[in-house]
């Protein structure tokens, strides 16, 4: 089976920069040889078996036609299911609708554009479980648009055009990325998609209210890209270097809250391109845009259309292309003569638990607790420097949070003390009634208040101390969900996903860490993910 067969694309980082590369050069090669007359053959499916779904529950018009037009390439089998003609409106969740159509079909790739942030990531896994336990063929996933999250095949058609206009090198891109960048997911999905470039420059024009989200830009620098921020187009041409690819997108007020609204037109203003900005253009510049463009306030208007700045209609038409790619390589088609390598399966070190010494002669051992209030314990568990550093009312709700996630009903004391060594307030539970915790209340603990220890007391005496960080991975607990109201694992949306967390690696020992959302991507402190009730 080809290599690529059956694996999905719900962010660009599914597929690895070598993958991505042979992905542009079979498009190169199916391009060329369809402009030359040839038919293309070794690109194109043909099988019965192979069934195409295309569910687009937000509107779309460029993406979902040339799906279409790609899939009749393919000679595949297409059905299209929008919002208003399927049982999405008698409130079927998405994860049945796509069980059901997975059994009708042999094989079935399924491109989906919705609201719900983190679609694609989530059903690509429970539907593959679903068919692998039922012995179908593991469908394939396309993301075509979530939210204002990613859109993965955008952006490679996107890196293709700026490959052509670059004449296939791939050593340096200078790149502004002007418009709504706060909604865009097409700009979103740049901030790993350009890696395809060896050395790359970002510049980021917006208005603050439609600035790029902090999650990305860091991302952007982590990847090892050389950002500068802009809050106009005319700011911008004050700029030393001028990017020759200028990248537009749409402003998306309709996602805004009105208070914004009364500010549009100085936002509009801000990131439109004007007559009286030609000449400082430096003479080969191309302007690309996703489309659409609004018919009444065009960010790139109309009077550039027929100049050399246009790169939009060639960057429009690619898309075709590469989407007929996409489904050779997903469809299985194509891919066998890959070359690269696999990206390795990410390995978690479940490292949160850290054995510490005990000193005989340590404060607790001489039960110097009971100077500071809390009763002194004989045989239990004393949980100590909770929240340490933290402001009274916060490490409250750490103690709070505590007891009532990990359901300490017994006989407890507890309180928030200023350390005498540090200075730092630190809250302390003990548990004279609690001989031990199960790995599960251990996790739970070092995702509530990280850094927090554990003693265990024998006989007055500490004969086991721990650590507890932040786990690299949290999922399967009734408390926790995602706080972005557009994820698909938002229980009010009512599918059957889990919510599931990764800790960014952006705090280097965990203890600053955030979770990061494995569907939708968001951001949370490490508070955020605990239901409050
Ligand atoms: C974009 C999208 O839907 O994200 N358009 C597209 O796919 N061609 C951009 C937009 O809606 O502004």
């Amino acid at each position: 089976m080809a290599f690529f067969s059956g694996r999905s694309l719900s962010i660009i980082n599914d597929l690895n920069v070598e993958e991505q590369w042979y992905l542009y050069q079979k498009t190169r090669e199916l391009k060329e040889g369809l402009a030359a007359g040839k038919t293309m053959e070794d690109f194109r499916i043909k099988d019965e078996d192979f069934s195409m779904y295309l569910l687009f529950l937000e509107d779309s018009t460029r993406t979902k036609e040339s799906f279409r037009n790609a899939a009749a390439f393919h000679g595949a089998r297409v059905n299209v299911f929008d919002s208003t003609h399927s049982s999405f409106n008698k409130k079927e969740s998405l994860t049945d609708t796509i069980k059901m159509l997975v059994g009708y079909a042999g094989r079935s790739l399924f491109i989906i554009r919705s609201k719900q942030e983190g679609t694609c990531t989530a059903l690509s896994e429970s539907i593959s479980e679903y068919a692998h336990k039922q012995k179908l063929p593991t469908p394939a996933f396309i993301n075509a648009g979530d939210g204002k999250h990613e859109h993965p095949t955008q952006e490679l058609l996107d890196e293709f055009t700026f490959l052509e206009k670059k004449n296939w090198d791939r050593s340096i891109i200078r790149i502004a990325l002007v418009g709504d960048l706060f909604h865009g997911r097409t700009v979103h999905s740049k901030a790993d998609g350009l890696r395809i470039f060896d050395e790359v420059h970002v510049d980021l024009v917006a208005p603050p209210e439609l600035a790029m989200p902090e999650y990305y830009v860091h991302r952007m620098k982590a990847n090892g890209f050389k950002v500068r921020i802009f809050t106009s187009i005319e700011e911008y041409l004050e700029a030393k270097e001028i990017a020759d690819i200028w990248y537009y997108t749409r402003l998306q007020l309709e996602r805004m809250g009105e208070k914004v609204l009364d500010k549009a037109e100085s936002l509009r203003k801000a990131v439109t391109f004007q007559k009286k900005y030609l000449s400082k253009i430096q003479d080969g510049t191309k302007f690309y845009h996703p489309l659409p463009r609004h018919r009444e306030y065009p960010v790139v208007p109309t009077f550039l259309d027929h100049t050399e700045l246009n790169g939009w209609d060639e960057q429009s038409m690619n898309g075709y292309f590469t989407r007929i790619t996409e489904i050779a390589m997903f469809g299985g088609k194509i891919g066998d003569d890959f070359k690269g390598s696999e990206t390795a399966k990410e390995v978690f070190n479940d490292d949160f638990i850290e054995e510490l010494e005990i000193h005989s002669s340590s404060s607790e051992n001489k039960k110097t607790d009971m100077k500071i209030g809390i009763r002194p314990v004989e045989n239990g568990l004393v949980i100590d420097h909770i929240g340490k550093g933290n402001t009274i009312s916060q490490i409250w709700s750490h103690i709070d949070k505590i007891r009532r996630i990990l359901n300490l009903n017994t006989v407890a004391s507890h309180g928030v003390y200023k350390s005498n060594r540090t200075g730092l307030y630190k809250g302390i539970i003990s548990l004279p009634e609690i001989n031990d915790f199960s790995d599960t209340d251990v996790k739970k603990l070092g995702a509530i208040a990280p850094e927090c220890t554990v003693n265990i007391i024998r006989d007055s005496k500490i004969i086991r101390k721990v650590r507890v960080h932040m786990p690299p991975r949290i999922y399967n607990f009734d408390e926790i969900s995602c706080r972005n109201e557009n994820c698909i694992s938002n229980p009010e949306l009512h599918e059957p996903i889990v919510p599931y967390f990764f800790r960014s690696n952006q705090g280097s020992s965990g203890t600053t860490g955030e979770f990061i959302c494995k569907y939708c991507e968001k951001p949370h402190q490490f508070q955020e993910i605990w239901s409050d009730k």
